[in-house]
């Protein structure tokens, strides 16, 4: 049995004071909920410090949106992952849609923040996903599985302490969901290359979230899927109502 996973990707959303608004919101409709889902928000950088402390004594994890896959050095305006640990980040979303699209983040620059993420005890959130594009030239299953071969290499093991995030990207924040068929399609090619990299026990435990346009009125379907274990939330991730009801959605 995996134990779902909501998480909520804030990207360039919320300012220190807003996230501490936000996260008290979401706390007033979570907190006590009997529920075994476990969820996550993933503000920006500079709110990290200021939502740790404002999730004290909840059973909200925290998360970051991007890290550097170095330990330290003349890297202008990265951030590291001891750096994040000791800001009581939990989580971290890496090789997301945007990163790779308006950053350049390739798979092997991927691949290579998950071995530092992983190493410093972080559960990496790793996302792949394919364009319109490669979707209407029937390529979906090549590209998702070469995104994960990359960002997954030499990893063994470990892949049971990674979540994989599928995010098509015409999906994301286009209010145009994959259908529940569509998507559980691609969870099970996903689980099936696990299985390839990991063995079939390990990417049996592994969880695979849906992201992109996951809204309180589509979630239930498609966390009911079988290969489909919580989602990533961009949009309905910044009201406290509408996040919580994914999350009661998964319940
Ligand atoms: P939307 O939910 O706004 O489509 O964004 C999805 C996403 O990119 C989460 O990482």
């Amino acid at each position: 049995m995996r134990t779902k996973i909501v998480a909520g990707n804030w990207k360039m959303n919320k300012t220190p004071a807003e996230a501490k608004a936000l996260i008290a919101a979401i706390r007033a409709e979570l907190d006590g909920l009997d529920c075994p889902v476990e969820v996550v928000v993933c503000p920006p950088f500079v709110a990290l410090a200021v939502a740790a402390e404002a999730l004290k004594g909840s059973r909200i994890g925290l998360g970051a949106q991007t890290m550097h896959a170095a330990a330290s050095g003349a890297f202008t305006g990265e951030v590291s992952a001891a750096m994040l640990v000791e800001t009581g980040v939990k989580y971290v979303i890496l090789g997301h849609s945007e990163r790779r699209t308006l950053f350049g983040e390739t798979d092997a620059a991927v691949n290579a923040k998950t071995q530092a993420a992983l190493a410093a005890g972080l559960t990496p959130i790793i996302c792949v996903g394919e364009t319109l594009q490669e979707r209407e030239a029937n390529r979906t299953a090549d590209v998702v599985t070469s995104q994960l071969k990359g960002s997954l290499a030499g990893l063994g093991a470990a892949l049971e302490r990674c979540v994989i995030a599928y995010e098509p990207v015409w999906a994301i924040g286009t209010g145009r969901t994959a259908t529940p068929g569509q998507a559980q399609e691609v969870h099970a090619l996903i689980r099936r290359v696990l299985a390839e990299l990991a063995g079939g026990k390990v990417a049996n435990g592994v969880r695979i979230q849906y992201g992109g346009s996951m809204k309180p009125d589509n979630a239930a379907e498609l966390m009911a899927q079988p290969d489909i274990d919580g989602g990533l939330i961009g949009g309905a991730a910044l009201k406290a109502d509408s996040f919580a009801a994914i999350v009661k959605a998964g319940c």
